[in-house]
């Protein structure tokens, strides 16, 4: 894929060339410094933006020619998101919250799935509790739930542990680290702080807009 922004003056390569693919069951890093290209990529696999040129294929499928609907049902179906903020309706319950995003599928989640989810994250006693009144945590955890309740075959997020605290934050990776073992759950996660992830399957770093394969790579080595 390449994505290039604006035109002339303003123009932006922010991603050029890069192609992988990501296998069932990985978890996945994406690693690089800030303005790398590593959101534009995650929008482009998460079919939140299109590519300059190029494709996304999630299960062997072309998503190249959907049209906007198609897009946004095959999004809510396939695909599961967590981002920096948790982005939880203050108003709605734990519950509600998770189940929201999933309502408009034909074939929704239903509450016991919801609850199992819950259970899992740790928040089984949160369920009833309005978004506004758990923790940064606990609504990172919650986030976490929403991203997993449809059974996505990935699993996008994006700096999930940016606005937490350490000690928090080392708990949302375990969390997901331990979503990813226990579910074969996959997950594509950017982040800033290579640290707080311990030993992952893989790690891609973006330098300029290209893709290599490993952390702190130079050009001489695998681009992806
Ligand atoms: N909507 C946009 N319009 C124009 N340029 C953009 C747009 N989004 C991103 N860019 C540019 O594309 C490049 C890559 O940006 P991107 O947000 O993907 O980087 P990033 O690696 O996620 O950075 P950060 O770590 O700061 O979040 C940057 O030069 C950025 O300014
Ligand atoms: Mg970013």
């Amino acid at each position: 894929m390449t994505k290039i922004y604006g035109e002339a003056e303003t123009k932006v390569t922010a991603l050029d060339n890069v192609s992988f693919s990501i296998k069932k069951g990985e978890f996945v890093l994406i690693v690089g410094s800030s303005g790398s290209g590593k959101s534009t990529l995650l929008n482009m696999i998460g079919l939140l933006d299109k590519p300059t040129q190029g494709k996304v294929l999630v299960d062997g499928f072309d998503t190249s020619n959907l049209t906007d609907n198609e897009i946004s049902a095959f999004r809510n179906e396939k695909l599961g998101f967590v981002f920096q903020f948790s982005n939880l309706l203050a108003d709605l319950t734990v519950l509600e919250n998770v189940l929201l995003p999933s309502q408009i599928q034909l074939d929704s989640p239903t509450d016991d799935k919801a609850k199992e989810v819950l259970e899992k994250v740790g928040l089984s006693d949160q369920l009833f509790k309005r978004a506004n009144k758990i923790s940064g945590g606990q609504a990172q955890r919650a986030a976490i739930a929403r991203g997993l309740v449809n059974n996505p075959t990935v699993v996008l997020a994006d700096e999930p542990t940016g606005n937490l605290d350490s000690v928090t934050a080392k708990n949302i990776v375990e969390l997901m680290k331990r979503m990813a073992r226990d579910l074969g759950q996959t997950f594509i996660v950017v982040t800033h702080d290579r640290s707080q992830f311990g030993e992952v399957d893989r790690i891609i770093t973006i330098k300029d807009g290209r893709a290599f394969e490993g952390e702190y790579q130079t050009e001489m080595e695998v681009v992806v």
